[in-house]
């Protein structure tokens, strides 16, 4: 069996707003092999994008346990948790958050400097990435110099810089057309299988969730294998 890259038992979370209570996840287990890839599909405020902020560890559970590489985010400070965010996970959001003062080439670079590497070597790799994603020509413009898809592709390019073990992507064609999230999946797949990097892809895009390994719908606070 290959090895678990990320592991949840138990989560549980619950917002309070005044005296309301929201339940949102109830207990939640998941284990993420090394180059798997997952969908994550629900309906509206069923909890996802919860439940993706708990797995990489932007949001804490109130109990149980998230692990990435066999260790346990609520046994680390603040520090370590950035650090295993930086190092081991990367991070695709609907709307790409892409910086708008920096160039493609910059963003797709920035994971590396936060880890500490020298300009020269991060730019190095950066331009490497950026070309697998197909944008060698547009390394130089700015996110409002690029359409939609090739932002979203910068995002990815930028999540997989530092070779992450797990990908993690909040509806990462959600504003795409039929052809650029298409195109998107394709590229996802390919670099899954070349680099085995896990991707749990949080969608509504039931195309994209199909090409997935396996799908899991998040209900009723619970999370259950519903396709592979
Ligand atoms: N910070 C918060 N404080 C209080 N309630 C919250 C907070 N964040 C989310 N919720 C509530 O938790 C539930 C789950 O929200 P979440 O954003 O995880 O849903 P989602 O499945 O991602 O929905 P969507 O598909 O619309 O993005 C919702 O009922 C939401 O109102
Ligand atoms: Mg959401």
């Amino acid at each position: 069996m290959t090895k678990i890259v990320l592991r949840c038992e138990d989560v549980k979370k619950t917002y309070s707003q005044g005296p309301q209570k929201v339940e949102v996840l109830k207990g939640i287990e998941l284990d993420i092999h090394e180059g798997q890839q997952i969908a994550i599909v629900g309906a509206s405020g069923s909890g996802k994008s919860t439940l993706l902020n708990v797995l990489g560890g932007l949001d804490q559970p109130d109990t149980g346990v998230v692990e990435i590489l066999q260790r346990a985010f609520s046994q680390c400070s603040d520090n370590e948790r950035g650090k295993i965010r930086n190092q081991s996970l990367g991070f695709v959001y609907q709307f790409h958050h892409l910086l708008p003062e920096f160039s493609a080439l910059e963003n797709v670079a920035m994971p590396l400097l936060i880890a500490g590497q020298k300009m020269a070597d991060a730019s190095k790799i950066a331009a490497q990435i950026l070309h697998r994603v197909g944008l060698t020509d547009r390394a130089v413009h700015k996110p409002a110099e690029l359409s939609g898809g090739e932002r979203q592709r910068v995002a990815i390019a930028r999540a997989l810089v530092n070779n992450p073990a797990c990908v993690l992507m909040d509806e990462p064609t959600g504003n795409l057309d039929s052809a650029n999230a298409a195109s998107i999946q394709a590229l996802m797949a390919e670099l899954s299988q070349s680099l085995s990097t896990a991707f749990i892809v949080v969608t509504h895009d039931l195309a994209l969730a199909k090409t997935m390994h396996q799908v899991y719908e998040l209900g009723e606070g619970r999370l259950v294998r519903v396709h592979g």
